[in-house]
């Protein structure tokens, strides 16, 4: 087993490459090849890579692909998409260009009004915690001007502040609830500061409080943090077209077709085994996007999940409908996003995707994300109902086998040609290269 080691935060990155290379590898000299690989050669952009996190020995890389041909409320994009799995840009823009013809996405922010909790723990009479709050409520909001007055300049800053008593859940258990705006930033810093603020003001006021007792003056901060989850901070996209105009080389018998999709969302709203991989495949466009934005895609993870749970079972983030001859197809869901701060202009691709963009304020970056869920859903259920999924993605996922056996240009060729008319499997394929290579 290996040994552990101390001190590894403080080794320069040349000898912690040096120590997991000769910790974990028969061939370190191999591993350390490989790693310097994924470093970047201008070592000024390397070291703004290094920096985002602790410990770097290499670049992790992910493929930027863009899905062009979004129409969105009667404007074109261009969407970034990172993500390592194939397929599923060539589905966006299938999507896309399909529904570019039928009216384009529609979308609209519902609300954006983030959360944040100071969680803590008082042992005694409610009515006098009450009384305390309404006596200390304009404090929270004094103590916190230094951190709030640059966001109140752009409009946002905290919004409301509730006292929650949770002791039917958890013995003396009570919550600030505060709900803020944070215009174009994720919010992160901001909430967390000014929760962090709210918790020593409610120490420091609760032992000069008159009405309590020596033990009720002793109020126990648990924790003070944002909440990922933010119903409140939602956004709407959608499309609808006559049903006969869905018909096309795909969609021979429009009306069969409508009804089928509706039924496969209605499958994923009933049914938590089909609504994950549902969801998932709506997560496929989000994450990409989100990631490619240089946003937070674990916190946007978290966030829509539980809002699919929201009604006590999960169930599918879209729904679908058949109303006077319209098909209605549409997402709602709670994002969280920036498009200032953070990796926003520190990560050059960052910067690069988020200008191919045309540099959208965090409001139209939601509606872009959310067109990106419904698109995405929108392919997978196409194909799903019709010629079922390992058609189309079984052709994408050739070129990862075809790499994996590190194909010539001529085997390519043969093999493209071949899988043309045939239905792509990865035994099929690893059949077929084998069997070229034999009769050479
Ligand atoms: C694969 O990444 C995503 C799908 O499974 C989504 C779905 O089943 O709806 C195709």
């Amino acid at each position: 087993m290996p040994k552990s080691i101390t001190g590894f935060s403080k080794l320069s990155k040349e000898e912690k490459i040096n120590w997991v290379a000769k910790t974990y590898f028969s061939k370190p000299s191999e591993a350390i090849s490989l790693l310097k690989k994924y470093s970047n050669s201008d070592s000024k952009l390397q070291q703004l890579h290094d920096e985002f996190i602790e410990n770097t020995i290499a670049n992790f890389y992910l493929p930027l692909g863009i899905a062009p041909n979004f129409l969105i409320n009667e404007r074109n994009y261009t969407l970034p998409m990172v993500i390592e799995e194939s397929s599923v840009v060539a589905a966006a823009s299938n999507a896309a260009k399909f529904w570019a013809t039928r009216g384009g996405f529609k979308t609209t922010v519902l609300n954006t009004e983030k959360i944040g909790q100071v969680h803590f723990i008082y042992k005694g009479d409610f009515s006098k915690l009450e009384k305390f709050f309404i006596a200390i409520q304009s404090k929270f909001l004094a103590a916190t001007q230094n951190i709030t007055s640059n966001m109140q300049k752009r409009g946002g800053g905290i919004l409301n502040i509730t006292l929650k008593n949770k002791t039917e859940s958890l013995p003396n258990y009570f919550q600030l609830h505060a709900t803020f705006e944070t215009k174009d930033s994720m919010g992160a810093n901001f909430i967390n500061s000014c929760l962090e603020q709210f918790a020593k003001t409610l120490k420091e006021e609760a032992l000069v409080f008159d009405l309590f007792t020596e033990e009720e003056k002793n109020i126990d901060v648990v924790m003070s943090i944002l909440s990922n989850y933010v119903p409140n901070c939602l956004v709407r996209a959608s499309v609808s077209c006559p049903i006969e105009d869905l018909c096309e080389k795909q969609i021979p018998n429009p009306v069969a077709f409508a009804e089928r999709f509706v039924q496969a969302v209605q499958i994923a709203e009933v049914e938590p085994f089909r609504a994950v991989t549902h969801n998932k495949g709506i997560m496929n466009g989000i994450d990409a996007v989100v990631l490619a934005t240089g946003n937070d895609f674990r916190a946007v993870e978290a966030g829509i999940h539980a809002y699919a749970a929201r009604n006590g079972q999960y169930a599918s983030l879209t729904q679908a409908t058949i109303e006077n001859g319209i098909f209605n197809f549409w997402i709602e869901i709670p994002l969280a996003l920036g498009t200032v701060g953070g990796l926003t202009s520190l990560h050059p691709l960052v910067t690069f995707c988020l200008e191919m963009l045309e540099k959208p304020d965090a409001k139209e970056l939601m509606q872009i994300v959310a067109v990106a869920g419904l698109a995405q859903n929108f392919a997978a259920l196409r194909s799903l109902t019709t010629t079922g999924i390992q058609d189309g993605h079984m052709k994408m996922h050739l070129n990862n086998i075809l790499n994996q056996f590190e194909a010539t240009a001529e085997e390519r060729h043969l093999i493209h040609n071949h899988f043309h008319e045939n239905t792509v499997s990865h035994a099929a394929v690893v059949d077929f290269i084998k069997n070229l290579r034999k009769k050479n």
